[in-house]
């Protein structure tokens, strides 16, 4: 795969290393939400057929992205959070009596679960990471899996922690999830898009993504694949398009009490945004046409000489086996001031994270060989002058 920075508009003097913030915008993705606002100049143009249909592609798109058995074990939400309290909602809280999350974990992915056990007695079990470089990765990943047990009601994971990239063995832990009849549930939002998921094989009962960032859409648009297990929930608010036969307009009156098949049921009200949709759509197209698993592999051979290069310099990264190529966090040398690194990124327009005592670094399919080489130069040239 080659650099596709002409897809985007981004400037030549700023290196843009951080699509775990925020995605820069693609071309197609401006023009279909430019199109999306103009349509209402012509409001007589949008039939009832589009509140359907547009929703429908995009569940679709991101059916086949994730692996979902059907576009109908898909809703679309407005944020993680509402995805995660939709979760907490639906879960029998009978089943066990712990809640099993990563250390540091996102916020939308921890509060959810802390309300959860007050309501409910349960304990939250949190899941730290060793102290030391060595085997870290390994070793987080075995201390999960050890925090599962019959006792365990839910396990709430990211693919990879946001923010140092550590990979979790998602396969592994879902299975041991499973056995114990846990309930196993992913937020995607910095991984899907950049890293290959299968909700089939890793056992989810369910992965909800933010859209703005490695799906590369706009913002206040998520997607979540809700599972078997949930599809017969209550969702948090009750919008008339997610009840049977909302399809025929001259009939909402006819007051349902079905719902719409599948996970359709939890989507948020107005979910038929005719902006954000299409802009989604259009996001989720490019990502299936370039193809994860591509996106990856880019990432990774971007980065390869950085990762190598950087411990002589004092740096400390995972080992590979345990991180993603997309996004990654350095720990800096200890002479090494993160105020002085920060103000030579900024000189040099180069843009990163920095995430607790983490510098996060990551790319995509827009990065040139330039910018990692940019940002090498700065790590290398304060780490000698420290
Ligand atoms: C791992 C992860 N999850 C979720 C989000 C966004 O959450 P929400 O949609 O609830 O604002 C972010 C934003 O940085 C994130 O990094």
């Amino acid at each position: 795969m080659d650099c596709q920075k002409d897809l985007f508009s981004l400037p030549d003097d700023h290196h843009y290393l951080n699509c775990s913030y925020l995605s820069p915008l693609l071309n197609k993705v401006e023009e279909a939400g430019i199109q999306g606002i103009r349509g209402k100049h012509r409001p007589w143009e949008t039939t009832p057929d589009h509140f359907f249909e547009d929703s429908n592609t995009l569940r679709s798109l991101f059916a086949e992205l994730v692996n979902a058995p059907n576009a109908k074990d898909i809703a679309i939400m407005p944020a993680v959070s509402y995805g995660l309290a939709t979760v907490a909602n639906n879960i029998d809280a009978t089943k066990g009596n712990t809640i099993v999350i990563s250390g540091e974990q996102f916020p939308s992915n921890v509060y959810a679960w802390k309300r959860f056990c007050n309501e409910h007695s349960c304990k939250l079990k949190v899941v730290n990471p060793p102290e030391g470089f060595e085997d870290r990765g390994q070793q987080w990943n075995e201390r999960i899996l050890n925090a599962i047990d019959s006792d365990t009601l839910l396990v709430a994971l990211g693919n990879i922690h946001w923010t140092d990239g550590t990979l979790f063995d998602l396969k592994n832990i879902g299975a041991k999830a499973r056995d114990n009849d846990a309930y196993f549930v992913i937020d995607g939002t910095q991984s899907v898009g950049a890293l290959p998921i299968d909700v089939q094989e890793i056992k989810a009962d369910a992965l909800i993504c933010a859209g703005y960032k490695w799906l590369m859409g706009p913002y206040a648009i998520t997607l979540g694949y809700l599972g078997p297990r949930l599809q017969d929930g209550i969702p948090l608010e009750e919008g008339w398009i997610v009840r049977k036969n909302s399809e025929d307009f001259s009939g909402l009156v006819d007051y349902e009490d079905d719902y719409q098949p599948g996970a359709v049921r939890f989507d948020m009200g107005e979910r038929s945004n005719f902006v954000l949709v299409p802009m989604m759509i259009e996001a989720l197209k490019q990502i299936l046409d370039w193809r994860p698993q591509n996106i990856q592999a880019y990432c990774e051979q971007l980065t390869a000489d950085l990762e190598r290069g950087l411990p002589d310099y004092g740096y400390q990264i995972e080992d590979p086996d345990w991180r993603a190529g997309h996004m990654f966090g350095i720990r800096l040398p200890a002479s090494v001031s993160l105020k002085t690194l920060q103000h030579q990124l900024d000189e040099h327009n180069i843009h990163v994270s920095v995430r607790g005592s983490a510098v996060r670094i990551s790319p995509n399919v827009y990065n040139s060989e330039q910018d990692i080489t940019m940002l090498y130069d700065v790590l290398k040239d304060v780490a000698r002058d420290a």
